[in-house]
């Protein structure tokens, strides 16, 4: 098996630009995912960032994660549980309207910090983005404008701890699925892992790395770029020692942004491979019910309704 991707993003600067490009490249259409290191946010920012995460979870989390176990009967499962992730989470919405100040129980240097670290990821899923379309023989700014819908994009981020699960084998900490939107930003715990893709029909590790930032795109980059990227099936296996943080930011296109293939890279002699045109919102109304399910289904159903007007989809 080869080295899961790490891409050194300062090496954009410099000489081996090339072949950083070229490594970036191969992680978006074999992998699906890929870890940055070097990517311009400071070290000391991300432990800060880490402190106050560890801080908010053992004060305002545990003891609600630990009485949700109890009042399920979790710890004492004896089969595998299918409608439950052994996870303690909240959510940040940071565009097209931050909700920070309205979360409760975050401090307000928490609350500071969170804002501040959301806009340096907000910047560097643009760069990405960029990224992807130099590779891609994109014009600049394709994806970006694409996602922008009238409002601008939806990014948000999913703060979760996953504490030590007495029965990893019948309670997965995160279900395994694609992610709907866009482009993925996490920050995961450089201690304790449990982060799983699947490559080649085989689960295998995301390494925790520190400091590094974890990359993976979603399924509107796979109805965009009309699957020469995918978006891949990751879960989370719970551990029995220590309490995993994940940080995860998601890039996604604005509610109204409208979806479908970049006319460029769509193949004029093979039209059956053609994925869907769609309104993002609508898109997620879908996953909202069959997130845990194959996302192949999901194409397929805006696929129907497209039926009539696949001329436009190759031409818009
Ligand atoms: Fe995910």
């Amino acid at each position: 098996m080869e080295n899961f991707p790490v891409i050194n993003f300062e090496k954009l600067n410099g000489e081996e630009r090339k072949a950083t490009m070229e490594k970036i490249k191969d992680a978006c259409e074999n992998w699906g995912f890929f870890e940055l290191i070097n990517h311009g946010i400071p070290y000391d920012f991300m432990d800060t960032v880490e402190r106050l995460t560890k801080e908010h979870y053992r004060k305002c989390m545990e003891q609600r994660f630990k009485e949700l176990v109890a009042s399920k009967g979790l710890e004492g499962v004896q089969t595998e549980v299918k409608d439950m992730d052994w996870e303690s989470t909240f959510h940040l919405r940071h565009l097209p309207q931050s909700n920070i100040s309205e979360v409760p129980d975050l401090s307000d240097e928490y609350r500071k910090v969170m804002k501040e670290f959301a806009l340096k990821l907000e910047n560097l899923a643009e760069e990405l983005l960029d990224l992807l379309c130099e590779n891609l023989g994109l014009e600049k700014g394709y994806l970006k404008k694409v996602f922008y819908g009238s409002k601008g994009p939806t990014f948000g981020t999913k703060v979760a701890n996953y504490p030590p699960c007495p029965k990893p084998e019948l309670v997965k900490g995160l279900r395994a699925h694609t992610d709907a939107g866009g482009i993925i930003l996490l920050f995961q715990d450089d201690k304790v892992g449990g982060l799983q893709m699947l490559k080649d029909g085989e689960w295998i590790d995301v390494p925790p790395m520190r400091h590094s930032i974890v990359i993976n795109l979603g399924d509107q980059l796979e109805v965009i770029t009309n699957g020469k990227y995918k978006s891949v099936e990751h879960r989370v296996i719970a551990q029995t020692n220590g309490t995993r943080m994940s940080i995860a930011s998601f890039y996604n296109p604005g509610s109204d942004a409208v979806i479908y293939p970049a006319p460029a890279l769509i193949e004029h002699d093979n039209n059956d491979k053609v994925y869907p045109k769609f309104v993002f919102e609508d898109y997620m109304k879908l996953y909202a019910g069959l997130k845990f399910q194959a996302k192949e289904p999901r194409f397929e159903a805006f696929k129907a309704s497209n039926v009539t007007h696949l001329g436009p989809i190759a031409t818009a």
